[in-house]
């Protein structure tokens, strides 16, 4: 049964050089995000898009986990059966520092997927509009992300986790975007002890019980040593 579920966004992997959406020179003040993370823009212009996640892709493969990915796996390297992370992040860094129990709610930079047959596969470094689906052979490939509009993964398993957490901790994220905005609460109102690690208090701060500001690399391996001392 999870004990302890973890909410990471885009300020966890910003010590990695991956940029943040919505902080200044974020990815959202220099792109539409209409454009480039919608079923709408995505049918409009496939090329523009496929160019922003290609980009995303090749900036992600020649990233590196920091020490706030290692030392949650470092947590669930201790208590395996108790700590499940839910992402909000496309990015492998989780995984690729050692954690294993990880939900990408909002789908995998590296993985394609084909919206005719919903058939995946990792990704290729570029995908064009006219690739084709290994299994159906149509053209109808996609990253396997979740554009706005469209229903993030995994959300019966999280909603379940979010029921027996007995601490929630909020990691890096602005609590602009739902439904993973509300887990605070939900978890909250569950009985769990949530905190929030972050640069600077985010919109969701109200619902936490801890709300630690400052730099993710410092921050989470802090809060990481006093779990497991605790
Ligand atoms: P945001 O860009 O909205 O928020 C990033 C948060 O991380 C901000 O609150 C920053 O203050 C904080 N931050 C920045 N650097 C940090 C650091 N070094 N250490 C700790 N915190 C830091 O990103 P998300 O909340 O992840 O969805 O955005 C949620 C979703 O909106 C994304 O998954 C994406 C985006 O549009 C889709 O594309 C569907």
């Amino acid at each position: 049964m999870t004990r302890i579920v973890i909410l990471t966004g885009a300020g966890i992997s910003a010590e990695s050089g991956l940029g943040t959406f919505r902080d200044k020179d974020g990815l959202w003040t220099k792109y539409d995000l209409e454009e480039v993370a919608t079923p709408q823009g995505f049918r409009r212009n496939p090329a523009l898009v496929h160019d922003f996640y290609n980009a995303r892709r090749a900036n992600c493969a020649a990233a590196r986990p920091n020490a706030a990915h290692v030392a949650l796996a470092r947590l669930e390297a201790a208590m395996p059966d108790d700590v499940l992370i839910v992402t909000q992040n496309v990015d492998d860094l989780h995984r690729r520092a050692g954690s294993r129990n990880v939900l990408q709610m909002h789908g995998a930079l590296m993985r394609a997927t084909c919206h005719a047959c919903r058939h995946t596969w990792p990704a290729p470094e570029r995908m064009e509009p006219g690739d084709r689906c290994p299994a159906c052979n149509k053209t109808a490939t996609r990253p396997d992300v979740v554009w706005f509009g469209e229903v993030p993964y995994h959300l019966d398993e999280i909603g379940k986790a979010l029921e027996t957490a007995s601490i929630f901790a909020a990691i890096g994220t602005s609590g602009q975007v739902w439904p993973a905005a509300g887990f605070a609460a939900a978890a909250r109102q569950n009985g769990a002890h949530c905190v929030e690690l972050n640069l600077e208090p985010s919109d969701a701060t109200a619902d936490f019980h801890d709300c630690r500001t400052g730099p993710a690399t410092e921050l989470v391996p802090h809060w990481v040593d006093e779990l497991l001392a605790s």
